[in-house]
């Protein structure tokens, strides 16, 4: 398959840049940038892309690449510090900027050039640099300027080598996506065969070759990538696959039947689906704990104790079924790690159950991607489109102690809200929304009766990587029906509070 590599030099865009080129439907790849030449030449790739970075290129310590690279023939697009590395590296100047430039800016083409075809002359594109490239290497040409940055893009046409100065993978440039794919298909000639009816074909045959008569254990959750990795295996190797799914009695409203009906006896795929009800069994072990990572350690553990028990009724397996997509892989590859709280997943298996081999059918694909391959599959739109769901589940969203009275309060609170932001038409638009139980019990008159009860919490976010965040604004009407219909429809409520907190510095959940 035809493949872009994007070398990594420590931008924050470098998943970006892989997204917006697989949605040119191009195969990409992200490698930090110690990768060896031997094996960029292993992955030929038919072109490569040199992220932004931090640093400057100027100093000593500063990430670069050895000049091999130019030698190989494959074309090169620089991005912002990568453009500046290709100048250095090729004998021009760089240096710091007498401006700076951050934000929104307006560009002129100055020559033609294949990565600006059907560009506009006068285009807006999105910079954050304060050094820039004083002088271009011997053999290259300007190609767009602003009104401080004098190399805003520069190209070499007859070895392939392309720089800009902004980001063209950022939506405020608002043709960065012509100039990315002039780059995949003009300059580097892709013919754009990734695509997601071919992947899920590919897949499918690819588990059937590798697992053969192999007996493979998966645990799912209902969350869009266990469901997908279920039903890939499902299509490639039908009742071989057993599914194990626990109800920890910390779902949301119906979420257990939802989830049984679709892979259950009844349901619409070949596979054997074990649901294991431990909701007492959980409630008792949350009894009097507060803690918040407490509560997390508590209802991680016993999820792999109730996984373990399973997987040994069902004896030993082959292959054991992770999630993994690839903004994991990528984020593991380079070293980076979220550390604000114990997320509970599936890594944690492994040391539990016996088996060869770990299968990750999803290991490559970004998020977007799993959906389309979801639907592909024909996996209902309500799991495809879910909305990200917590390992703890309603456990992180009850603060304080876990009682089963509490699980009930904020599952019918949540099942309304939801309701009503399905009604107004919202849902697609927002992040993440949902109820939280806060701790608090507050004074409120019904009817004429003074009540002395809890109030939930509504959040609702604007996101797009869930690693920061803005509270949405919701329209007032929406908040007041579902205000007016909580604290009338679920008793024990009586008041509801909007949460109005960014992240930072605000998490998403609230434990
Ligand atoms: P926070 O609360 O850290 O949440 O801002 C960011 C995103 O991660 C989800 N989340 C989790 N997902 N296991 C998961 O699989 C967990 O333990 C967990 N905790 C938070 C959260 O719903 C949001 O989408």
């Amino acid at each position: 398959m035809e493949t872009i590599l994007v070398l990594d030099f420590g931008g924050q865009y470098n998943q970006l840049i892989a997204r917006r080129v697989r949605e040119c439907n191009v195969y990409c790849e992200v490698k930090p940038y110690t990768i060896s030449l031997a094996e960029i030449k292993a992955l030929a790739p038919k072109g490569i892309i040199f992220t932004g970075g931090p640093n400057s290129v100027y100093e000593d310590d500063s990430p670069r690449y050895e000049a091999g690279i130019f030698e190989l023939g494959i074309p090169i697009l620089g991005i912002c510090y990568g453009s500046q590395l290709m100048a250095y590296s090729l004998g021009g100047e760089v240096s710091t900027a007498p401006v700076s430039e951050y934000g929104h800016t307006q560009m002129t083409v100055t020559k033609a050039d294949p990565l600006f075809t059907e560009v506009a002359t006068e285009t807006i594109v999105w910079m954050s640099h304060t050094d820039y490239i004083a002088k271009v290497p011997a053999g290259f040409a300007v190609t767009a300027e602003t009104a401080t940055c004098p190399v805003a893009a520069m190209s070499y046409e007859e070895k392939g080598f392309y720089a800009t100065q902004f980001h063209p993978e950022v939506m405020h440039t608002t043709e960065g996506m012509k100039m990315l794919s002039n780059f995949v298909y003009r300059i580097c000639g892709c013919a754009g065969d990734w695509k997601m009816s071919s992947f899920v074909e590919r897949t499918i045959k690819e588990l059937q070759e590798k697992i053969g008569t192999g007996k493979v254990l998966c645990a799912l959750s209902g969350g869009v990538d266990s469901s997908v990795a279920a039903v890939l295996l499902s299509k490639a190797i039908g009742k071989q696959l057993t599914c194990v799914f626990v109800d920890h009695g910390l779902l949301r409203k119906n979420e257990g039947d939802e989830v049984e009906e679709v892979f259950g006896k009844n349901g619409h795929y070949e596979l054997n689906f074990i649901r294991v009800n431990v909701r007492d069994r959980y409630y008792a072990k949350l009894k009097g704990v507060t803690e918040p990572e407490e509560k997390r350690k508590i209802i991680g553990e016993e999820f792999i104790r109730v996984f373990e028990e399973e997987a040994k009724k069902i004896g030993a397996v082959d292959f054991l079924v992770q999630g993994t997509i690839y903004p994991d892989v990528i984020e593991s590859g380079l070293g980076k790690s979220a550390v604000i709280k114990s997320h509970h997943n599936v890594g944690g298996l492994p040391k539990v159950v016996e088996f060869k081999e770990i299968i990750e059918p999803l290991r490559m694909l970004f998020k977007d991607e799993v959906r389309k391959a979801g639907l592909e599959l024909g996996i209902p739109e309500h799991l495809v489109f879910r909305q990200p769901f917590p390992g703890p589940g309603l456990g992180i969203r009850i603060i304080g102690e876990v009682t089963e009275e509490k699980v009930h309060i904020v599952q019918e609170a949540d099942a309304i809200y939801r309701e009503e932001i399905a009604k107004a038409g919202i849902d697609t638009e927002l992040g993440q929304y949902f109820a939280a139980l806060t701790n608090m019990r507050s004074v409120g008159v019904m009817g004429d009766f003074r009540t002395y009860d809890y109030a939930i919490a509504l959040r609702a976010v604007n996101t797009s990587d869930f690693m920061t965040a803005d509270a949405a604004k919701l329209p007032w009407e929406v908040l007041h029906k579902v205000t007016n219909r909580i604290v009338n429809e679920v008793k024990g409520v009586n008041r509801v509070l909007y949460d109005c907190t960014g992240k930072p510095p605000g998490t998403i959940e609230f434990e």
